[in-house]
């Protein structure tokens, strides 16, 4: 009753939602990752930075290139998801910063003229945008297996460059046949939640 968004609305992107580790082979097409960041690049980030970037890895050589930086207990469904998206922060992303804040276009280079500056702002904000990007996976009907198990500096090498830093690697398709491992529980509210 506290909730405005509708009871079928909240199973499938937090209730029902799981983080899958087998998919099926349905293809997830440019139209719906399009459709996805669409809805999710509304997510709020400091300054509407959004430094997160995208990397859409499609091709099976780019695959086998991605597959080998990753912990082994990933490998098998990175090489088997329909789709996988390399998360990473542009920590060159003030140079966006006076179109996309525009009240306050001195925004670039009063706090983020210093590479060290934008590293720790694009490193939090980016990873909130990662958050928003995992739930508009499940709002269009999707599965997403997030993962950090893999060589990050090994993956910022072989796909990206010295002004982005990969944050995670994210499979996404429909769930597939053991697609889940057990729930794990959650804290509850009274551990997490204090007031002062
Ligand atoms: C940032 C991040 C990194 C993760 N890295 C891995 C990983 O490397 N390998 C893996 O199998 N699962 C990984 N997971 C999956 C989590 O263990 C999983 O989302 C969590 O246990 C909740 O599972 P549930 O959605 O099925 O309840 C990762 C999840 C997140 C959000």
């Amino acid at each position: 009753m506290s909730l405005a968004l509708d009871p079928a609305a909240q199973d499938l992107l937090f209730r029902e939602a799981r983080t899958a580790n087998a998919f099926t082979d349905e293809p997830v097409t440019d139209e719906q990752v399009q459709a996805i960041y669409d809805l999710v690049k509304y997510g709020p980030t400091a300054f509407n930075q959004t430094p997160l970037r995208i990397t859409l890895v499609r091709s099976a050589e780019a695959r086998e290139r991605l597959v080998q930086h990753m912990a082994e207990g990933n490998q098998a469904k990175t090489s088997t998801a329909p789709l996988v998206a390399i998360l990473s922060a542009d920590n060159e992303f003030h140079e966006e910063l006076p179109t996309l804040f525009p009240a306050f276009p001195q925004a670039k280079d009063l706090f983020f003229s210093e590479r060290p500056a934008r590293e720790g702002a694009a490193a939090l904000n980016a990873a909130l945008q990662a958050a928003y990007f995992i739930i508009g996976v499940r709002a269009a009907g999707l599965a997403a297996g997030p993962m950090t198990g893999v060589d990050l500096e090994g993956v910022r090498k072989e796909f990206l460059d010295d002004d982005h830093t990969p944050l995670m690697v994210v499979n996404i398709g429909r769930p597939g046949e053991d697609a889940w491992y057990p729930r794990s529980p959650r804290l509850a509210y009274d551990e997490v939640v204090t007031t002062v």
